[in-house]
Formats: structure tokens, sequence, C-alpha cells
């Protein structure tokens, strides 16, 4: 299945309580931003959170950014009631929390299907449980389904360290790079966690640049100081896109149409590096576009 590329790089959490910084999302330049009626919203103001969402969406049809609303787990007090208003608002995905099995998203998708038959609203989902990290390579599957609706893994670092007491990234790593390939063998994108510490800057340049190098497509926020940093670190570097480009003219010429492949000043270059030079050119025109 093919689906359009995205820029993922800079995905900002914004409590859909807060209408101060709802207010402020249309100015800021995030690839994507996520309306957040979970954690980020106290027990008490639920409903007004729901409300507020609803009336954003009613006033700001367009956006350039794309928009994802994350929703309480269904088994919760609030999911049903925040699924409902999130379907109403039509952005382009709804995040699932604490997904830990593929029925998690096969149920919501056919929650959609009633009033959203062209799969118009995608999926996403948050890997951030033990069990959902077990499960991360079925429930990944799903990507390569269309009416599964499911486009992206967007990790929970904190919940992970929470219900593992497991501290600090570097011993998270091998979960994060497990869930990363079960991501990838769905053909979908992954979104790496959030830093808390909003105010360190340059910890969090070094933690998106870990990101990028693990194959993360982008990096979770919290705030707006970090959308540069990170639109900047998982932008392809320009020494990669020249050398995607010149890998794609040189299999283009006449004497290479039919090689599988070709040596290009000194280095072996194969058809798969054809066609990982081909989706970084793409995903280069996918951020250019925005
Ligand atoms: N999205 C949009 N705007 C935001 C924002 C966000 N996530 N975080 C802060 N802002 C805005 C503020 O509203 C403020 O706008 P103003 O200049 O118009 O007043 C400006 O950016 C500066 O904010 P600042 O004073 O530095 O931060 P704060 O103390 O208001 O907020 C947090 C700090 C951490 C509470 C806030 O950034 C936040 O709620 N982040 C998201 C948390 C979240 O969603 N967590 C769930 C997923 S982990
Ligand atoms: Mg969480």
């Amino acid at each position: 299945m093919i689906r359009p590329l995205r820029p993922r790089r800079s995905v900002l959490y914004v409590p859909a309580s807060n209408t101060r910084a709802m207010a402020k999302t249309a100015s800021l330049n995030a690839d994507a931003i996520i309306f957040d009626l979970e954690d980020a919203v106290a027990p008490d103001v639920k409903e007004d959170a729901r409300e507020a969402l609803r009336n954003y969406f009613h006033a700001h049809q367009h956006c350039t950014a794309e928009r994802i609303i994350r929703i309480n787990c269904l088994s919760s007090e609030w999911g049903a009631e925040d699924l409902l208003a999130a379907r109403a608002c039509r952005p382009e995905a709804i995040l699932l929390p604490k997904v830990e099995t593929p029925q998690d998203i096969t149920g919501v998708a056919e929650i959609l299907e009633e009033t959203d038959a062209s799969e118009g609203i995608r999926l996403w989902a948050m890997i951030e449980t033990p069990r959902g990290i077990l499960n991360a390579d079925e429930i990944a599957e799903l990507g390569l389904r269309s009416t599964a609706r499911l486009d992206c893994f967007v990790v929970g670092s904190n919940d992970i360290s929470k219900e593992t007491g497991t501290k600090g990234r570097a011993l998270l790593a091998t979960w994060l790079m497990q869930v990363l390939l079960c991501a990838k063998a769905g053909k979908l994108d992954i979104i790496d966690g959030v830093y808390n510490n909003f105010a360190d800057l340059d910890g969090f340049a070094a933690e998106c640049d870990e990101a990028a190098q693990m194959g993360f497509d982008g990096k979770t926020l919290i705030h707006p100081s970090q959308i540069e940093i990170a639109n900047t670190v998982f932008l392809p570097d320009p020494e990669s896109v020249a050398e995607a480009r010149f890998i794609v003219q040189a299999f283009s010429d006449r004497e290479n149409l039919n090689k599988g492949v070709i040596s290009l000043n000194g280095k072996m270059v194969e058809r798969l590096h054809l066609e990982a030079a081909k989706k970084l050119l793409a995903k280069l025109d996918a951020i250019g576009e925005k």
C-alpha cells in the first residue's frame, strides 16, 4: 500500500484545555500538531477540552500542519465521548494511547467506517506499555492493510519508563529499536518520545540527533521552542541529498538502465540504494511542498 509521504519531523503536543496554546498553533511551523485530550488534560476539564476542540476545528478548517487528536483509552470513562468528538472534528488522524493489540486499532477503524467510509481519517498508535512493545510486530502489520487506517507509531517514553521502572534513554534504547523495526516492517512512520526538559535546548538537539540516527522520522515535542531544532535535525543533510540525486541520475543513464549494481566514485551502489535515494528525495519534496 502506498500512502502519501508527509513530513513528520516536528510533532507538537498541545493540551486541548489550553486555549492560549491552541490559538498559538496557527502561527507555528510544526509539521504536525497533536491536540491532546489524554494525559495533558486534567479529569475535571475533559468535557471543556472536547468543547474547545470542536470550536477550534470549526473555526480553523484548514491548516498547513497535519492535525491529529489524541483521545483517552476507549476503556476509560472518557474514551467513547472523545472518539465521537474527534471523529466529528475530521482531523487527519486520531492518536490512540496505550495500544496493546491489533484489535485496539481495528475496533476503532470499524467505528470510523460508519461515518468515514472513504478512510480519510487515519489512525496513529502510541506504543508505550510493556504489552504494546511485545505486540508491536503484530500491530505494525496493520500498516500493510489499508482498511486498518494505521499510519504511524508514536513512542511514549515517559510511560515506558513509568511502567518498567527503567531510567534513562540509554537503557530504553533496546525497546525503542525493537518498536522502530516493527514500524518499518509495517511501512509505518515512527515518531520518537518527548524531551521533558524543554528549557535545555542543547540536550534536546542532541536527543533529536540520536533519534535521527536511530531511524525515527521525527520527534514529539512539548514546547514551541523545540520546533525549529527538530525541523532542522530531521531534514535530510545536503551531502545525502546530493548523493541521492547522483544515484538517481546514474541509474537513469542509458548504459545502467538494466544493471542491478554499478560503481560510483569507487563505491558499490545497488538498486536498494536507488530506492533509498528516491525515498529521501520524495521526503525532501514533501517538506518543500508544506
Ligand atoms: N503548544 C502551543 N503553544 C505552546 C505550547 C504548546 N505545547 N507550550 C507553550 N506554548 C505557548 C504558551 O501558551 C505561551 O504562549 P504566549 O506567549 O502566547 O503566552 C508560549 O508558548 C510560551 O510558553 P511558556 O511560558 O514558555 O510555557 P508554559 O509555562 O506556558 O507551558 C508547558 C509549559 C510544559 C506546561 C507547556 O509547554 C505544555 O503544556 N506543553 C505540552 C504538554 C503536553 O501536551 N503533554 C502531553 C504529551 S507528553
Ligand atoms: Mg502516555
